[in-house]
């Protein structure tokens, strides 16, 4: 069982809260720490979910990028509202972050684009991530096709790919306890701080 948190631990910016924890996750021979659930919901409502990877944080939000056409994209476009739920079960812990998502600016989607190895780049490319693809074989075909057309240059950013950042308003600190009095801490946001309360478990 791992130690408990109380107020005191909890620093006043959830931002620097939340370093920690991750700093603890990534430090841990944990299987991807970076990987969230990540739900968004169309306008009337009905949710949907799925894993993306944490690329990037800081007192702007949370980033992670994909397919500007994906599921999640469509969803983000017309309710530019969404939550992301980091579970590391090896610290009997979990952050809940809720908030408002817009696209990140194409210089920092092209960096981290350019960062990707080749084979991503070039996947990003063929890929109409999210519909439907007649089978694996039209994938294949698309991969070499666009392979062969970049041959050895730069690859460019897509423009239907990039990055989100989540803006939290909301941010819950999760940590297991014993008999079930898990300990909970909720951040708000209020104006340019943050309002700090104990939620029961
Ligand atoms: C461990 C893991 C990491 C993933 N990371 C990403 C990611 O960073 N970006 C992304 O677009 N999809 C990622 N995926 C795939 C998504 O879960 C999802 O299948 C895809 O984005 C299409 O989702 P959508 O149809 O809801 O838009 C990842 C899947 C797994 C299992």
């Amino acid at each position: 069982m791992y130690a408990g948190l109380s107020r005191a631990d909890l620093h006043e910016d959830p931002i620097v809260q939340f370093e920690r924890w991750f700093k603890d996750a990534t430090e841990a021979p944990l299987h991807t720490p970076n990987a969230l659930s990540l739900a968004t919901a169309t306008p009337d409502g009905m949710p949907s979910l799925r894993t993306v990877l944490l690329k990037a944080f800081d007192h702007k939000g949370f980033v992670f990028y994909t397919n500007y056409a994906s599921r999640k994209a469509r969803e983000i476009e017309a309710n530019p509202r969404a939550a992301m739920l980091f579970h590391w079960l090896e610290f009997d812990r979990q952050v809940k972050i809720q908030g408002t998502v817009s696209r990140v600016g194409v210089a920092e989607s092209l960096r981290y684009f350019a960062s990707r190895p080749r084979g991503s780049q070039i996947g990003a490319w063929c890929s109409q991530q999210s519909s439907p693809v007649g089978s694996r074989q039209l994938l294949e075909q698309a991969f070499e096709s666009m392979k062969r057309r970049f041959g050895e240059g730069e690859i460019p950013l897509p423009e239907f790919w990039g990055g989100y950042r989540l803006s939290p308003i909301r941010i819950e600190f999760w940590q297991g306890r014993e008999n079930r009095l898990h300990d909970r801490f909720e951040y708000l946001r209020e104006g340019e701080g943050w309002r700090i309360q104990r939620l029961a478990p």
